[in-house]
C-alpha cells in the first residue's frame, strides 16, 4: 500500500492579522479541490477560528502549531491550548517539536513525549519534527543525532496507536534560509529515520515522513521523486496560495 502523501503549510506568526489569515485560506480551499494528496494549513493560534471558517467544507485541513502537554482538557492552564479545545475549533493535526519551538521554548524530550500522547489520544494527527543543525550536519554525525532524537521521544510511547502519527525531517540549517538539503541527502535521512521507526514498530511503515525546510515550487519535484520523502513541510512558500499549492502538485 502507498503511503498517504501530505503538504501542510506552517504559517507560524503569519499574518498579522485574522482577516488576512481567512482570505489565504480561502484561497487556498478554492485551488485544492482536485489535488491527490493530503493538504493542511497551519495558522497561528490567533487564526485557528477565522482560517478555520474558511476551510470548512474545503479538503484543506486545519492545523495548529502546538498543544497543551498536560491531561486536561481544561483548567487553570494560562496560555495555554488543550487538545479537546483544538478538536473543538476543527483542529485536524497538530505540530509537536518544531525547531523554533525547541530553540525559543526549550521544548525536548518529554514534553515532547506528553504531547504527542496527548494528540494521540484525542484524535489529532501528531506532527513530530525533528532535524540537526549546522553543526551536527558539519560533524557528519547527523543521522545519529536525529535517529537518537526520535527514539527518545518515541519510545515512551511504544504502547499507543501510531497510525495517524506524520514524522517530519527538517534540517534546522535548511528552515527559513534558502539553503534546501539536497534531495539525495534528505532522501538518506529519511530512509534512516524509515529503518528506525520500523525498529521500534512494524507499523511504521505507513508513517508518512515529510521534508521540510527551504521548500519552493522549484525543488518540490525533486523531493517528490524520492522514495522515503512523502511529502513536505512547507514555511515560507505555505504564505503564498499559488506557490503552496504548486509544492501540493508535486506530491499529487
Ligand atoms: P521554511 O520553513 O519552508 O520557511 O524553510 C519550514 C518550517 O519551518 O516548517
Amino acid at each position: 500500500m502507498p503511503r498517504q502523501q501530505w503538504v501542510i503549510g506552517n504559517w507560524k506568526m503569519n499574518p498579522v492579522t485574522a482577516k488576512a489569515a481567512a482570505e489565504l485560506a480561502s484561497d487556498l480551499s478554492q485551488s485544492a479541490s482536485k489535488l491527490n494528496c493530503s493538504v493542511a494549513a497551519v495558522p497561528s493560534a490567533a487564526h485557528l477560528a477565522a482560517a478555520g471558517n474558511s476551510l470548512s467544507e474545503g479538503p484543506v485541513l486545519l492545523g495548529a502549531q502546538n498543544l497543551c502537554a498536560l491531561e486536561v482538557a481544561s483548567g487553570a492552564h494560562t496560555g495555554e491550548i488543550s487538545a479537546e479545545q483544538l478538536k473543538d475549533l476543527g483542529v485536524s493535526l497538530v505540530l509537536v517539536g518544531h525547531s523554533e519551538r525547541r530553540a525559543n521554548q526549550g521544548e525536548a524530550g518529554d514534553v515532547l513525549s506528553q504531547k504527542i500522547q496527548r494528540a494521540l489520544e484525542s484524535g489529532l494527527r501528531p506532527v513530530l519534527c525533528v532535524g540537526e543543525d549546522l553543526a551536527t550536519r558539519e560533524s557528519g554525525n547527523h543521522l545519529e543525532q536525529v535517529a537518537a532524537d526520535l527514539v527518545r521521544v518515541l519510545t515512551p510511547l511504544l504502547d499507543q496507536d501510531w497510525s495517524t502519527l506524520i514524522l517530519a525531517y527538517e534540517p534546522i540549517w535548511a528552515i527559513g534560509t534558502g539553503r534546501s538539503a539536497n534531495p539525495e541527502d534528505a532522501e538518506q535521512m529519511h530512509q534512516h529515520l524509515r529503518a528506525v521507526l520500523l525498529g521500534l514498530k512494524a507499523e511504521a511503515q505507513h508513517t508518512p515522513i515529510l521534508y521540510g525546510g527551504s521548500v519552493k515550487p522549484s525543488n518540490a519535484a525533486a523531493y517528490a521523486a524520492c522514495a522515503n520523502i512523502d511529502g513536505a513541510l512547507v514555511g515560507g512558500a505555505s504564505l503564498i496560495a499559488d506557490d503552496f499549492m504548486d509544492i501540493a502538485r508535486a506530491f499529487s
